[in-house]
């Protein structure tokens, strides 16, 4: 049985589709939905967790429909919210207890201190909150979000603003947590985590999903060689002409990204092409592909389709 099961799910603020027909089958596995701002990934949480309800389609978790059985849904979840959800005026133990009480945990003391050490915040516990660094917060709020022993947990950018030791940590913890038989559902902006973490990923862009499966899965529908060229000053369009075979992938800031078969053959007819349009390449690079290129690849079609984005629709080269 899939642990969390979307048909069509869709949610409508007013004339927005936020989320937009999502259909995704996840199981005892670490799931990250990846996609830039504003494109859904909260309000696909919100509904998941029973939150808020959709507009359309249906949506469960471990079986219990999120809807017709909320508070069975709720029973098998946690839910880590995007924003901090301690209470700073409380010691770390405090809020732990506060959480404890709530979920009506038998022997709450015991609970605690099993989590604060494994989450490994026994040594500050008793210290104010707000006196925590912004890894030892999460690892509280991801504490707390196990004491009631939950089958799925979601998490909404668990590392937005941490430095990497602190990231990597938040990550073993989450990995150690999938081991032991929870599902994870997590959101990210952080294409090496998802990359490195996730079993699967999907990338979610205006609501729909633009891309799904395991991140090796994903690279290997890209070529096999990455182009990276970074460009001074201000960018000039190029003519496809003789660039046959080589895809434009997307920009990030002032680096323009292709892929092709072949990329060190790919790499002179680039330059060139770039040259005679009147660029001024500062320097180019190439390499395998990453979830990042994925990514680049597969947000902004639909403003490409609709000829918005000008940049990359005067850039299209031929798409595979
Ligand atoms: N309560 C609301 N009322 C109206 N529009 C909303 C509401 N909540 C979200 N939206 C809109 O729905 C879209 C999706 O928002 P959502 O918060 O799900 O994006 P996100 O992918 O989580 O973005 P971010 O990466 O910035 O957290 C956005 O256009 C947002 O403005
Ligand atoms: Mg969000």
């Amino acid at each position: 049985m899939a642990s969390i099961e979307t048909v069509g799910l869709t949610k409508n603020y007013g004339g927005l589709c936020a989320v937009d027909g999502l259909n995704i089958e996840i199981k005892d596995e670490i799931f990250g939905l990846l996609g830039p701002n504003g494109s859904g990934k909260t309000t696909t949480v919100l509904m998941l967790t029973t939150l808020i309800s959709q507009t359309r389609g249906s949506a469960s978790v471990c079986g219990y429909d999120t809807i017709k059985q909320p508070d069975k849904v709720r029973s098998c979840l946690s839910y880590v919210p995007q924003d901090m959800a301690i209470d700073t005026n409380l010691t770390g133990r405090e809020n732990m207890m506060v959480f404890a009480r709530l979920y009506g945990i038998e022997n709450p003391k015991d609970k605690v201190d099993e989590l604060l050490g494994i989450m490994e915040l026994s040594d500050r516990a008793d210290d104010l909150a707000k006196t925590y660094s912004g890894g030892m917060r999460r690892r509280l709020e991801l504490a707390e979000a196990l004491v009631h022993e939950p089958d799925v947990i979601f998490l909404d950018e668990p590392t937005l603003g941490l430095d990497v030791g602190a990231r990597k940590k938040i990550w073993r913890h989450i990995y150690s947590l999938n081991r032991k038989g929870m599902t994870i559902f997590v959101t990210t902006h952080y294409m090496d985590e998802a990359e490195q973490f996730c079993d699967r990923v999907g990338i979610i862009d205006h609501g729909k999903i633009a891309a799904l499966g395991t991140p090796s899965e994903l690279k290997s529908q890209l070529m096999s060689d990455v182009i990276t060229v970074s460009i001074d000053g201000e960018f000039f369009p190029v003519s496809p002409d003789g660039l046959n075979g080589i895809l434009y992938v997307g920009n990030s800031g002032d680096e323009y990204s292709f892929t092709a078969e072949n990329g060190r053959e790919a790499l002179p007819l680039i330059a060139d092409a770039l040259k005679s349009s009147g660029n001024r390449v500062r320097s180019m690079a190439m390499r395998e592909p990453s979830l990042d290129d994925v990514f680049l690849q597969s947000v902004g079609k639909q403003e490409e389709e609709q000829g918005f984005e000008e940049l990359k629709y005067r850039l299209m080269l031929r798409r595979r």
